[in-house]
């Protein structure tokens, strides 16, 4: 219990605590992450509104609903209408920030985006996250110097015959996703990365790496979600082949192990800012988003994606925000509010970066 007032968690320690399974032992954790959260990033729950503004992807990952290969879905790619129209609805409510994210589709001109964002500035002065997957880094730069802020991109997994194997690289030519997310620091995003927990071949041990790499890498936004079998695709449809290739010591694909390493993601970097994801909420309806907030979260990401579009946004089956309707989007509004005061929190304001950030001067 002691260990986790280190400074510097290790490696070693953070894989112990990864086993843990003992209720009082583990309440050690999650009152020491929240404490941390408390201390380095306050109360406030900054809300960011999401638009899923394509689902074109040219990537096979093989978790993934939006892979390439899979032809029942049917595709859309957002107007710039469309997409305006929901940053006014996020605007209106208030938000701070909103995310536009897609699969990895080349059919997002760099010239369209950059238009797009400066259109949405010229509506707000909103934080704009772009979360895009692998561009080339002449795109960053312009969308950045059109007034994006941040860049989300995570690489899933630290292990490399693990992202091999559930990667089919095909002809991608790019660097390494941690080359990729220096690049996004250097260009000034601020940059966020993530996990997923539980992927079929996860060791304990590689898990425990991520998040120390975490730290190492410095990132100011980190996303955590269980693994979620997506019918349809390699890892749903043969999952004992994969963790077989992975060994024996398999992490679980389950709102605990998941809660952990958002826990520990906390301790080791306490000033980041750190969603209670999506996913989460899928795996635990009742209670996985609220379980975030408590354990280290301070971050909610309420989908904006126009309703018609948003089923298509299927990356897993049954994605919590599908029953946001939007019908009824200040209802879901509005209980999300209600949920977040009950917790003892507040609504956040403003752009809710990270604690000291600023944008570099063009
Ligand atoms: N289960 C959980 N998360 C998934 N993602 C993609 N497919 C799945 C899945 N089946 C996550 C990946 C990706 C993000 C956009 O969604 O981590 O980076
Ligand atoms: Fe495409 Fe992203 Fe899905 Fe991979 S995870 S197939 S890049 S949408």
């Amino acid at each position: 219990m002691d260990d986790l007032n280190q400074l510097n968690l290790s490696e070693s320690i953070i894989e112990r605590w990864l086993r843990e399974t003992d209720p009082l032992e583990l309440d050690h954790l999650w009152e020491a992450a929240d404490k941390t959260r408390r201390k380095f990033v306050g109360n406030e729950v900054h809300l960011r509104g999401l638009i899923e503004i394509s689902n074109y992807c040219i990537r096979n990952c093989d978790y993934c609903g939006l892979r390439a290969s899979n032809k029942k879905v049917e595709r859309y790619r957002l107007s710039k209408d469309e997409i305006l129209g929901a940053v006014e609805e996020a605007v209106n409510l208030g938000y701070g920030t909103i995310v536009m994210q897609a699969g990895e589709d080349p059919g997002i001109r760099v010239d369209w985006l950059a238009d797009i964002i400066e259109s949405i500035k010229e509506i707000s002065n909103v934080a704009i996250t772009l979360s895009l997957g692998e561009r080339d880094e002449s795109e960053w730069r312009q969308w950045y110097t059109a007034g994006a802020d941040r860049y989300l991109l995570r690489f899933e997994t630290s292990d490399k015959e693990l992202y091999e194997r559930i990667h089919p690289s095909g002809n991608n030519p790019r660097p390494h996703r941690l080359e990729q997310l220096k690049t996004l620091k250097q260009i000034g995003y601020e940059t966020g990365s993530g996990v997923m927990v539980g992927i079929p071949g996860q060791s304990f041990q590689s898990l425990a790496h991520d998040i120390s790499l975490f730290r190492e890498l410095d990132l100011d936004m980190i996303g955590i979600g269980p693994f979620i079998p997506c019918p349809g695709t390699p890892l749903a449809e043969n999952p004992i082949a994969y963790a077989l290739a992975g060994g024996s010591d398999q992490v679980r694909n389950d709102d605990l192990s998941t809660l952990k390493a958002l826990a520990l993601t906390r301790l080791v970097r306490p000033d980041a800012n750190i969603p209670s994801t999506t996913a989460l909420g899928t795996i635990n309806p009742d209670k996985g988003r609220e379980l975030g907030l408590k354990r280290g979260a301070n971050i909610v990401m309420p989908n904006f994606t126009p309703m018609p579009y948003r089923k298509m946004y299927a990356i897993y089956p049954d994605k919590a925000s599908l029953s946001e309707s939007a019908d009824h989007i200040e209802t879901g509004e509005s209980l999300l509010r209600q949920q977040i005061k009950t917790m003892g929190r507040t609504v956040g304001t403003g752009q809710g970066s990270r604690p000291g950030f600023i944008r570099k001067q063009e």
